[in-house]
Formats: structure tokens, sequence, C-alpha cells
């Protein structure tokens, strides 16, 4: 035929399933996940969130329990919210070397000592109006909530968190932060900045599970505008600067545009947050018996790394590790 050598036969190494693995180009492993907790107050308590199928707050007691299954399954690192019913103005509780999260951490830590804790370094879940930091004014002031965050991150480390991960979107967190733990002698603690960090609507179920509504306004003085994409680069470029040691950027699905920039741009490890709403649809989708699940939701946790990111935040991170075994 004289059209050799005219057009490109790419379906050679489609060919079949041996073909196709030796060319995939992006692998998903149990090791890349981190997976969200969220930690409440009282005893025997297991609350499946509404908004979350399969997604519990969890109290001390049942904690543990929980965590020994992440960890057999080989998943290195979660990351705990906590949920409390105690709230003030400033987020005490935040704080508090009694602390919810403070608790958590040093429970785990004590039982799996390498299991990687990473502390979520906010005061939305504290306070009682919901926000990211202290309010003065109907607005968050800025340098006031940044010395409450650095407290956090101190108490958090000397719970024995092994990555503090602040996600206020004070400006100068990170470096105020990175002060802190280094004044208090925490200087290898690194800092998982959620460098860049949307206001984004698919934070909702995540709102529920960890009762952080804001009271009054939004936090679109804070978080980022999701039609920007330079203003990424700035976020990232200077929490670099401050002295992060990972760069976050959330939500993942709809942002993976930002999430391969900020992969080209820097050189430290990039992670994507799988958010709750990204989580809940699948669920609510996967429920009707519209999608298949398993299929959809490795297609879109690959695309987040063949993005750039090096890990991901993921309530699916259980069922991933589960499923990777059986193809194992
Ligand atoms: C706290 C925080 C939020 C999320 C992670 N840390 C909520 C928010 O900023 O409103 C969202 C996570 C998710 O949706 O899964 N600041």
């Amino acid at each position: 035929m004289s059209q050799l050598n005219t057009f490109k036969r790419h379906r050679r190494l489609r060919s079949s399933a041996f073909m196709r693995s030796l060319v995939r180009e992006t692998h998903l492993r149990t090791e890349d996940f981190i997976f969200p907790m969220f930690v409440i107050e009282g005893e025997n308590v297991k609350n499946e969130v509404p908004s979350m199928p399969g997604v519990y707050q969890l109290s001390l007691d049942l904690l543990l329990d929980e965590v020994r299954e992440v960890y057999e399954l080989g998943i290195k690192s979660v990351i705990f919210f906590g949920v409390i019913s105690d709230k003030d103005e400033i987020g005490s509780e935040a704080f508090s070397d009694n602390g919810i999260i403070q608790e958590a951490t040093r429970l785990v830590k004590k039982e799996f000592p390498d299991l990687l804790v990473v502390a979520d370094t906010c005061l939305c879940e504290y306070t009682s109006h919901g926000h990211c930091g202290v309010i003065h004014n109907h607005d968050v002031d800025n340098d006031e909530s940044l010395e409450l965050l650095a407290k956090t991150a101190v108490s958090q480390a000397a719970a024995g968190a092994d990555i503090i991960a602040p996600s206020n979107m004070m400006d100068g967190f990170v470096s105020v932060i990175r002060e802190a733990l280094d004044e208090a002698g925490y200087s290898n603690i690194p800092i998982m900045s959620y460098a860049v960090k949307y206001a984004s609507a698919f934070y909702g179920p995540f709102r529920d599970a960890a009762d952080s509504t804001p009271q009054f306004g939004d936090r679109k003085t804070y978080q980022m505008d999701p039609a920007n994409r330079l203003e990424a680069l700035r976020e990232a470029e200077s929490d670099v600067a401050e002295g992060a040691d990972f760069l976050i950027v959330k939500p993942a699905l709809s942002y993976l545009d930002v999430l391969r920039e900020v992969r080209d741009n820097f050189n430290l490890p990039v992670v994507a947050y799988n958010v709750s709403g990204e989580y809940s649809m699948v669920k609510a989708a996967a429920q009707n018996g519209w999608i298949d699940e398993k299929a959809l939701v490795l297609e879109k946790l690959t695309s987040m790394k063949r993005a750039g990111a090096d890990l991901i935040i993921s309530y699916f991170a259980k069922d991933v590790a589960k499923w990777l075994k059986e193809n194992e």
C-alpha cells in the first residue's frame, strides 16, 4: 500500500495489557498517599459524615483501629483534623497542649512511631465564627492570626507531629511558623504549605465533616480566586522563599493546569489535595450506579500525578491501597 510511512501506528503500543503496562508513563503507589482523618471529642463516637459516605468522625478511643488499618495497608502518612464543640473567638483549642489534635498525635505516634503524622495548622475548626484567623471589624486580622498559628504549629510539633501543614492562607504564615519551630527546637520538622489554596465550593462536604463553615461572609479575602493562574505562582514563590518544604495545590481536579505549572516552576515536592467535594461527587454517582467507581477514581488520581503531583492527600487513599494490592 502506498500510504506506507504516511501515518503513524500509535496503536502498536496499545496492543495488549502487557504492552500498555510496559509503556505506561504514570503510576500510582500506595506511598504517594496521605489519608485525612477527622478526630472528634467524646467516647465511642463513630459518625459517618452524611455528605462523605465511608468517611467518619472518630473519637480518640476508636482512632487507633482505623489508623492500624491504614498502616497495615502500607499508607505512610495521615493528616488530622479536629472536631470540637467548645469553640471561642480565637480558636484556643488549636494551640492547647491538650487539644484534640495534640492528643491524637501523641496517641498515634506512641503506637505507630514511624507513621508520619501531618498536622493541619489552622484555626477554623476551633473558632466560634468559623474563620481561619482572628476577626476584627468583620475581617480576618492577618498579623494577629500569625502569632496564634505559630503557637499552634509549635504545640503540634511538641505533641510529635512529623510535618506541619498550615492551611489558613494568611500572608507570611510560612516564615512565622518556620521561625517559631526553629526557636522551639524543631528545626528538623518540615512545613507542607497549602501554598495554592483556592476559595472553592469543592470544600463544602469538609465543612460538614469538620464543622468549620464560616458563620458570616466567606473566605475570599484570604483564599484565592479560582480564575487566577499567575497569582498561584506568586503564592508558591513566596512560600518557597519563606522556607516551605512541600507545596500543596488545592483543590486538585479543577486545577490540574495550576498543578503542572507549580511542578514546572519549583523544585519542591508538590502535593495535590483531592478535596472533599471531589470525593462526594464520585460517591454520589457511584451510589446511583452511574459510574464505575474504581475505574473513575484511579483515572482521576492518575491525572493528578500526570499533572505533576508527587503526593496526593485523598479520602480514597485506603480504597486505592486495596485496589493496588489486588492488582499485585
Ligand atoms: C481548613 C481546611 C479546609 C480544608 C482543609 N483544611 C477547609 C476550608 O478551607 O474551608 C478542605 C479540605 C477538603 O475539602 O477536603 N482551613
